[in-house]
């Protein structure tokens, strides 16, 4: 370490790597030799996946908007389902690549060995093809954490079909939107989802949204509580139709850009983006970086305790594992439930090695105190990820020391939907820790700062995180609207991919993500656009205008702050406030509940028309003090009347 300043914040790398595949020296060579010659470096990657014809060239790329285009091994084909299955079964077939748990601990867990999951998979796809599935058909999957996500995300990837998970949060509304913007016709959901001892109307929610997406023609239902549903013509148990096909479907090799799939996420404007990812170079990048941010080894029971709906569901429950052969666990229910030992008794049920999860499930926990943590064992464990949003130091250091007894690394892997996945993380056995930072990037990924000017800041320094160079698992567009994914990505600094994330880099060049510098808020660790729930407000009848921004919270990194102005005549009362919160988590989902709504009479606007933000901000955050200057304001009045009105 070369900044003493830090010195006391610099961990070790945490427990005994003496063997570890990528010591420092290595990780400086690696680094090295992806910068001096990218396309060897890559095409030795991809020797990873099993290709049905190799590729030979690796990336062809530009950011400038003028000659846009991002391609992967171009040349290549071959299937990420046979890659995550078949490939595995002469040598590992009787190895358990599922582990399930369900959300009551008095059910028992369920295990699928590779053969086992190659068997349904196959079964699972055979059911899709009969149901007029084929490739390059868009396929909405709304299912619990249950081991039929699973087999339905990789049956679609073995026929080629595009699969887009919907987070089973997400309102019926939110669904529809899905739907129709991707133009699926097909739906593979549940009877109900189990969370915590509660259910969840998946099956209904799906009818609900039918009503609002006339495309949708078609529903598969996977019977997983038995719950009552009601069937409608357009409906199809998943049970009755897999008894009718066989367990034997060939993969449909794909051209290594062919999509794999599409997630949705929120942007700082509009509706949510269908960020689009290829076969090839994303599930290269799964497995490249599950194997360098988790040294992983074969025998390692690797849990992402993330859901199948988010991307760090797609890319560490199941793209990156089975791609390198591995036991994923998942989880079908929550950390805390039916008490907050839970997370570490399934750690020692299934004697756990490495755990992935997020800042703000740790801080729920930890608030809860370190018995229930010191009651279990936990000897099994050997790695700690975290993913989602900045750790706080302090969560940082009561993972460490009080969940993994001081002997673990915590891998803190900063990534995006966008970036398919870890692009800066510590790598076990390399990379010195210091609590609050993702340490410094993957080789192979080359971050920049700029000042909002665009001008490059060297060395240690402050601003814009932007990234350099193309990677494999870069999203390569926006689902049907390609022009947005340039605009959004590629415009704010010209020639370079803007990640949204401001940074700083300390003088050993670690990386420190401070947050989003746009309308984007992380609301434990799921992002939100701001926009997105102010279109849900004003759809209110009662409302006229509001503005939505981010707030420091204990649990949730950052809360929903929401300021409303209402329609001439309508009264302020708090009925009228919980009737609108409830409102948008109808509108969207639970994740989108404002934790505060203040009644504004107006929102402070310039001359031009144009809300003030900033302002919002600090008197959400409670920092009443030093609003600066509000002189630009239209009627700077406005603002005594949000600060004497602040919901505390
Ligand atoms: C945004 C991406 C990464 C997959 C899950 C979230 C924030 C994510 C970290 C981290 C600091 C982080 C960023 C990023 N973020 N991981 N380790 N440290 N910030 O994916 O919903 O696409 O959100 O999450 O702000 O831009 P996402």
């Amino acid at each position: 370490m070369t900044d003493t300043a830090h010195a006391q914040d610099c961990y070790p790398v945490g427990g005994d790597w003496t063997d570890a595949r990528v010591d420092a020296a290595a990780y400086e060579r690696l680094y090295a030799a992806a910068a001096r010659d990218p396309d060897t470096f890559w095409l030795d990657q991809a020797k990873r996946l099993d290709w049905t014809s190799p590729p030979t060239v690796a990336g062809d790329w530009s950011f400038d908007a003028d000659d846009f285009r991002i391609t992967w091994f171009a040349d290549g084909t071959l299937n990420v389902a046979a890659n995550c299955l078949d490939r595995h079964l002469a040598e590992r077939g009787d190895t358990v690549a599922i582990i399930w748990e369900p959300d009551d601990p008095a059910d028992a867990p369920r295990t699928f060995t590779y053969r086992e999951l190659h068997a349904e998979v196959c079964r699972f796809a055979n059911v899709l093809t009969a149901q007029g599935v084929a490739k390059g058909d868009r396929v909405t999957i709304y299912l619990p954490m249950i081991p039929e996500a699973a087999f339905a995300l990789l049956a679609c990837a073995r026929l080629g079909a595009i699969h887009s998970v919907v987070f089973g949060g997400f309102s019926p509304d939110a669904i529809a939107g899905r739907i129709e913007d991707c133009g699926s016709t097909l739906v593979i959901t549940a009877d109900e989802g189990r969370r915590g001892g509660k259910r969840i109307p998946l099956k209904a929610n799906v009818d609900a949204a039918a009503a609002k997406a006339p495309g949708l023609a078609k529903v598969i239902v996977v019977k997983s509580t038995g719950g009552d549903v009601t069937m409608t013509p357009r409906d199809v148990w998943y049970h009755d139709e897999a008894a009718k096909v066989s367990a034997a479907c060939p993969a449909e090799p794909m051209a290594a850009e062919d999509p794999l799939f599409i997630l949705y996420t929120s942007g700082s404007t509009g509706k949510p983006k269908g960020v689009l990812h290829t076969s090839a170079g994303y599930l290269l990048w799964a497995s490249y970086t599950h194997e360098l941010a988790f040294d992983y080894r074969p025998g390692n029971v690797f849990w992402c305790a993330a859901d199948i709906g988010w991307v760090t569901g797609h890319t560490y429950v199941l793209y990156g594992p089975l791609a390198n052969g591995a036991t994923t666990l998942m989880y079908e229910g929550l950390p805390n439930w039916p008490d907050a030992s839970r997370l570490w008794q399934i750690v020692d049920r299934h004697r756990v090695h490495t755990l992935f999860t997020a800042p703000t499930a740790l801080r729920a926990l930890m608030k809860e105190g370190d018995a229930f943590v010191t009651a279990t064992d936990r000897s099994s464990l050997k790695l700690l990820g975290s993913v989602g949003e900045p750790i706080n130091p302090e969560a940082w250091r009561w993972y460490y020391e009080v969940a993994g007894d001081a002997r673990c690394p915590i891998i803190d892997t900063w990534w995006q939907t966008e970036t398919g996945g870890a692009m800066i993380a510590p790598i076990p056995g390399a990379t010195a820790l210091k609590p609050g930072s993702a340490t410094r990037p993957f080789p192979g990924v080359f971050p920049r700062l700029v000042d909002d000017k665009g001008t490059t800041l060297d060395g240690a320094a402050t601003g814009n995180l932007v990234i350099t160079q193309s990677w494999p698992g870069q999203m390569r567009t926006v689902w049907g609207d390609h022009d947005r994914f340039v605009q959004t990505y590629f415009t704010t600094y010209p020639g370079t991919y803007f990640t949204g994330d401001g940074c700083r880099r300390d003088a050993d060049g670690y990386y420190w993500i401070t947050g989003r510098v746009d309308d984007v808020i992380n609301v434990s660790g799921h992002r939100m656009g701001t926009a997105e729930v102010e279109s849900a407000l004003v759809a209110h009848a009662a409302v006229a205008e509001a503005a939505v921004v981010g707030m420091p919270h204990d649990i949730k990194g950052q809360g929903i702050y929401a300021y409303v102005t209402l329609n001439s005549g309508v009264a302020t009362t708090d009925d009228l406030r919980a009737e609108l919160v409830t409102w948008v988590r109808q509108e969207i989902g639970p994740i989108a509940t404002p934790d505060k709504l203040q009644f504004a009479p107006a929102l402070p606007k310039t001359r031009s028309g144009k809300i003030m933000r900033r302002i919002l901000r600090k008197i959400a955050e409670g920092d009443t003090a030093s609003l600066g200057d509000t002189s630009t304001l239209a009627d700077p009045a406005v603002v005594e009347d949000l600060v004497a009105n602040r919901v505390g």
